[in-house]
This record gives structure tokens, C-alpha cells and sequence, in this order.
């Protein structure tokens, strides 16, 4: 088998693996022991093997291991910081939006991409980041709850809990204000 040597940062942490050019990124991950990269179709459907290369989220299915040579990827494994749980893993596990969890990787780090670019999501925006990842038993709207409510959790830690309880109480009236204008 030919191989090659891959170098890149997984969670934080410098990689140096032996792969054969024909590796996918899925299978590498795996093969290393980062099993929240679930196997699901295979086929860039389902968005179980997610994973944020660079800080966006790719179907590691999709992509060969050789194409991250360089890359930084963020695993479910690395979301937890110092054995404290992100505020997406929180507001997942407080909403209910994990039931079987086989999706829920992929999910939060979908959603923690698009909080890294939009710190206040409209619930549209929230749905359209989730849209390629499946989900068979959530019926989505716990996920898409819990999404909102880390935005939230993550903003009150950026400007202080009383500065975003003010925004989100301004924000609720310039809503019915628009409402009662139309
Ligand atoms: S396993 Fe990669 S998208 Fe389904
Ligand atoms: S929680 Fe089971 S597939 Fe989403």
C-alpha cells in the first residue's frame, strides 16, 4: 500500500498520521479513535460525519484525509473545554434535542459554525445551518431551540447577562412594533 504522511491540527492538537492517498477523512478520524465522526450514509446526505475543517462544516465522507493536510479540525471530542461542557452541548441536553444522539455531533458542530459567524440567528438562519444534518427522532424543533438558546447563552457571556437580557427585551419590541405597523 502506498502511504503518505498527513500533518494537521485535530482539536487543538498537532496530528502526524500515515494514510494512503485514497483515505477519506471519515475513516482516518475513526481509525484514531474520534468516533462522534459518525458513519452514516456515506453519501454526503445525512451530515453524521461532520466535522469543521478550518471552521466550516464538511462530510468528512466527502473528503479525502489528504485534502486536510494543513488543516485544523474541530471534533465533538474537542467542544468540551476543560471538562466543561460548551454552551451548545448544554442547551442540547436541557432542550431535549438529543434522543438517540447519532446525529448530535454533526449538529452542534453545524451550529457552532454558524454561531461563530452570526452570534444572533434568526430562527431561519438556525434551520438552514441545521438543513443538512438528519435527524430521525427530534422532529428538529428541540435542535433548533437549543441552538437559539446557546446563542443567547454565549452572547451573555460575551457582554454580561444583563446586557443581553436588555438587547433581547429591544429586540422583542421592535418585533411588535413592526408587527403593529403592518
Ligand atoms: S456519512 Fe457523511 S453525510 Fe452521511
Ligand atoms: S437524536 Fe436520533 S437521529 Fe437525531
Amino acid at each position: 500500500m502506498n502511504s503518505m504522511q498527513l500533518n494537521l491540527t485535530v482539536n487543538g492538537e498537532a496530528k502526524h498520521w500515515a494514510i494512503a492517498p485514497g483515505d477519506l477523512l471519515l475513516d482516518v478520524l475513526r481509525r484514531e479513535a474520534y468516533f462522534g465522526v459518525k458513519r452514516g450514509c456515506e453519501s454526503g446526505e445525512c451530515g453524521a460525519c461532520t466535522v469543521l475543517v478550518n471552521g466550516k462544516p464538511i462530510n468528512s465522507c466527502l473528503m479525502f484525509a489528504a485534502q486536510a493536510e494543513g488543516c485544523e479540525i474541530l471534533t465533538i471530542e474537542g467542544v468540551e473545554q476543560n471538562g466543561k461542557l460548551d454552551p451548545l452541548q448544554e442547551a442540547f441536553l436541557e432542550h431535549g434535542a438529543v434522543q438517540c444522539g447519532f446525529c448530535t455531533p454533526g449538529m452542534i458542530l453545524s451550529a457552532k459554525a454558524l454561531l461563530a459567524e452570526h452570534p444572533d440567528p434568526t430562527e431561519a438562519e438556525v434551520r438552514k445551518a441545521l438543513a443538512g444534518n438528519f435527524c430521525r427522532c427530534t422532529g428538529y424543533l428541540k435542535p433548533v431551540e437549543a441552538v437559539l438558546a446557546a446563542a443567547s447563552a454565549y452572547r451573555a457571556r460575551a457582554v454580561g447577562p444583563r446586557k443581553e437580557k436588555a438587547s433581547q427585551k429591544s429586540k422583542r419590541k421592535s418585533q411588535k412594533a413592526k408587527v403593529a405597523t403592518r
